[in-house]
């Protein structure tokens, strides 16, 4: 067996994908790949807030069960992804913050029972939860003095305090779940490296509190057209796990310049090796760092990735092509487990 998942788990390691829940169980082929490459599933957004409380106290678990349960019949862990995070949140939320039909107050209820919900629902079920997702802020945003997004919506609201609080209710509500803080652009990055030594400073102060956190989701979202060090990267999830954090990859692709977004061919011939070189480092990152468990690549398909639709012109992220084939970066991550 030469399947990713097989290979992966010679060595300890669950290799995984984010889930179109729409598309599990009903695309043969889609599902066909899913189920036998990869050991470990997060659902692309079934999970969000937006799509389990589509009106406030209405919750609509159907397609996180379905994805959850076909999870356990194919011997695959789960990711849950995500319960803090500034997109994709319900209307009727953002609506009343809007117009001050919820107080700050009323706003950290409402979040204290979403959480405390949802973690509920899935005890026992969730590997590793996203428990907090993107609030550091990244160069071209504006931090406050302990690196967080002084512009998040959490953080606008409620303040710092408010990251450690949701790690505790998560940790109330399933204390055998492994809670992870995940965020892109803190491994490898050059010169300053600001974003990582803001969470890296934040995440050391927290496990000091004695605050549930257990690992780092480095979400690993990378371009060709720019540099990636690949040293930096592996000594900065190296750091996170001498802190006894636990690390995971957990949405990797590696983006490019395309013609078109249907065929998806890269307008550079170089990037079938640049792509691949990338993709190879994220995942020996992940090998060489005894504390990674995860190594989970954002999507199937480049039909079915998130980076045409959010990145003009660019696409081809992903270990198989729109036809579904595997490409260079496919095999080339084979031979590297
Ligand atoms: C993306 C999904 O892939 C898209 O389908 C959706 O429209 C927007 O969100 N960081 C995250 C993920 O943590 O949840 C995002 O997923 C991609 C960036």
């Amino acid at each position: 067996d030469t399947s990713l998942r097989a290979l992966a788990s010679k060595q300890g390691l669950r290799f995984g994908t984010a889930v179109d829940a729409s598309q599990l169980g009903t695309n043969k082929a889609y599902t066909g790949i899913v189920n036998t490459q990869f050991s470990v599933v997060t659902a692309e957004n079934a999970m969000k807030w937006d799509a389990v409380e589509p009106s406030q106290g209405v919750y609509d678990w159907k397609a996180a069960d379905d994805l959850v349960r076909s999870a356990q019949h194919n011997g695959q862990a789960v990711r849950g992804h995500t319960l803090m995070w500034h997109n994709q949140l319900p209307s009727w939320l953002t609506t009343g913050v809007g117009d001050g039909s919820i107080s700050n107050a009323q706003l950290r209820d409402i979040l204290r029972r979403h959480v405390t919900d949802e973690v509920t629902h899935f005890k026992g079920k969730i590997w590793q939860w996203d428990v907090v997702n993107e609030v550091f802020a990244n160069s071209w945003e504006t931090p406050q003095a302990d690196g967080l997004n002084a512009d998040d919506f959490w953080i606008q609201h409620l303040g710092s305090g408010i990251v450690a609080d949701v790690f505790r209710w998560a940790h109330k509500a399933d204390p055998k779940a492994l809670l992870m803080y995940n965020d892109y652009n803190i491994a490898g990055e050059d010169g300053t490296n600001v974003k990582f030594q803001a969470v890296y400073t934040f995440v050391k102060h927290l496990r000091k509190q004695g605050v549930p956190i257990d690992g780092i989701g480095e979400q690993g979202h990378l371009d060709t057209q720019y540099g990636f060090n690949a040293q930096q990267y592996q000594a900065d999830l190296q750091a996170f796990g001498d802190l006894g954090l636990k690390v995971a990859v957990t949405e990797a692709d590696v983006r490019t310049f395309v013609n078109n977004a249907t065929d998806q061919v890269p307008t550079s011939s170089l990037a079938e090796f640049a792509q691949p070189y990338e993709f190879s480092e994220l995942l020996k990152g992940c090998e060489l760092v005894r504390q990674c468990i995860s190594f989970t690549v954002w999507g199937v398909h480049d039909g079915d990735s998130w980076i045409p639709g959010t990145f003009s012109g660019e696409g081809y992220g992903l270990l198989f092509n729109v036809s579904m084939q595997p490409k260079t970066a496919y095999s080339t991550l084979q031979q590297d487990l």
